[in-house]
C-alpha cells in the first residue's frame, strides 16, 4: 500500500497531507496571520512561524489520517520556487524523516502542485479529472501563467507574466487602498456590492499569449492619487466600485489571453487553479465562456485553489509510481522554469 506524507512551506502556509492509494486521508494547514499588519509576507517571520508549525502540522496530518510514520512509503516536499527560508524549514524537516526512516524522497514543484491539484480525490467525493491533454490557467501570488499540460510531467508554459502576478496586482492595490493583506479575497468580497464597468483602467497590449499587471497597478495608483487629491474620502465612499472594476480589468485579462490560447491549440479542457481561481468575478467570467465556446471546464475545490500540501501529495504519488526519486543531497531553488 503506497502512503505518502507531502510537506508544503514555499511561502506563508505551513501544510501537511497523508495520502493513500491516490486518495487524499488529511490535508492541514496553518496560515500565518503575523503578515496581515505588513500589507504582504515578510520573509523572516514566514521562515520563523513555518518552525514553530512544522512539526504540530505533521503530526496533526498523520492523526488526521490515522496513519503512523512507520507506515509511509515516501516523503513528498516542494523543492520550489518560493522563498528561501520557508522553503528550507520544509525540505529539511522532508529530508531528516525520509532519512530517518530509511524512505524515498520526492521532490514537487510547486507550480506543477498547483496544477496536479485536479487530480486530487477525497474518499467522499467522486469529481471529474481533465483529460490530457488540457490547458490550465495558474493564477496565484506569485505566477500568472497559461500551461498546456500533455501528462503529469509534461508541462510546457505558452505564455506568463512578464511582470507582476495577478494575485500580486491585487494584492498591491489593495494595499494602495489601505485595505488588508491578502487583498484578493477583501476586493472580491467588496466587489460582489460594486458596480464593475464604474471606471476603466489600462489594459496592456502585449501581442503574444504573455501577460502584464503593473501598468494597471500604476494607472490605479494614479487614478486614486488624482480622485483623493479633489475628494479626500473618495476611496472610503466608492470602494466597492473601485473593487468590482479593478476585478473585471484584471478578469478581462486572464480571459482574453485564455481565449486566445484556447484558440491557438484547439484544446477544449480548460482548467483554472491557484490561489486566484477561488475569485467569484474570475469564475463566473469562466463559466461562462465554457458556455459559449463550448469548452469543458475544472474548478478546483476552494481547500486546493490556496497552497497546501494535498497538491503536493499527488504530485509525489505519480512521481512514486514512476520511481522518480529525488537525491538526498538536493537543494531547494527559488526560482525556475515550470518543467516536471
Ligand atoms: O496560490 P496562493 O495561495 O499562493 C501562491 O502560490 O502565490 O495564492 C495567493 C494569492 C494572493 O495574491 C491572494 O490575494 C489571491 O491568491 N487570492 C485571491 C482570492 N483568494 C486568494 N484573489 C482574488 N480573489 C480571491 N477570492
Amino acid at each position: 500500500m503506497t502512503t505518502i506524507l507531502a510537506i508544503e512551506s514555499s511561502c506563508d502556509d505551513t501544510s501537511a497531507a497523508v495520502l493513500r492509494e491516490g486518495v487524499l486521508l488529511s490535508n492541514v494547514t496553518a496560515s500565518q496571520a503575523v503578515h496581515k499588519a505588513y500589507g504582504g509576507v515578510v520573509p523572516e517571520l514566514a521562515s520563523r512561524a513555518h518552525q514553530q508549525n512544522i512539526v504540530p502540522v505533521v503530526d496533526q496530518a498523520l492523526k488526521q489520517a490515522g496513519v503512523t510514520k512507520e507506515e509511509l512509503s515516501a516523503i513528498a516536499v516542494t523543492l520550489g520556487p518560493g522563498l528561501m527560508g520557508s522553503l528550507l524549514v520544509g525540505v529539511s524537516f522532508a529530508k531528516g524523516l525520509a532519512t530517518s526512516l530509511g524512505i524515498p524522497l520526492i521532490e514537487a514543484n510547486h507550480l506543477q502542485g498547483h496544477i496536479l491539484a485536479h487530480f486530487i480525490q477525497a474518499p467522499d467525493e467522486r469529481k471529474d479529472t481533465p483529460p490530457y491533454p488540457f490547458l490550465c490557467l495558474l493564477v496565484s501570488g506569485g505566477n500568472s501563467q497559461i500551461v498546456r499540460v500533455d501528462a503529469y510531467n509534461k508541462l510546457e508554459i505558452l505564455g506568463q507574466t512578464i511582470d507582476d502576478a495577478a494575485g500580486e496586482a491585487m494584492d498591491k492595490c489593495s494595499k494602495v487602498m489601505g485595505f488588508g493583506y491578502p487583498g484578493g479575497p477583501i476586493i472580491d468580497k467588496l466587489a460582489r456590492q460594486g458596480n464593475p464597468h464604474a471606471y476603466s483602467f489600462s489594459k496592456p497590449h502585449i501581442p503574444n499569449l504573455d501577460y502584464s499587471f503593473s501598468g494597471l497597478k500604476t494607472s490605479f495608483l494614479y487614478f486614486l492619487r488624482d480622485r483623493v487629491k479633489e475628494e479626500p474620502d473618495f476611496i472610503e465612499k466608492h470602494k466597492e466600485d473601485l473593487a468590482a472594476s479593478l476585478e473585471r480589468t484584471i478578469v478581462d485579462i486572464l480571459m482574453k489571453k485564455l481565449d486566445m490560447a484556447q484558440k491557438q491549440t484547439g484544446i477544449r479542457h480548460v482548467a483554472l487553479s491557484g490561489g486566484v481561481s477561488a475569485n467569484t468575478a474570475l469564475r463566473q467570467a469562466f463559466q461562462e465562456r465554457a458556455a459559449k465556446r463550448g469548452w469543458h471546464i475544472y474548478i478546483p475545490r476552494f481547500a486546493y485553489t490556496t497552497d497546501n500540501a494535498a497538491m503536493i501529495a499527488i504530485t509525489g504519488y505519480f512521481k512514486y509510481l514512476d520511481g522518480d526519486f529525488c537525491p538526498i543531497d538536493k537543494p531547494a531553488y527559488s526560482r525556475t522554469v515550470l518543467n516536471s
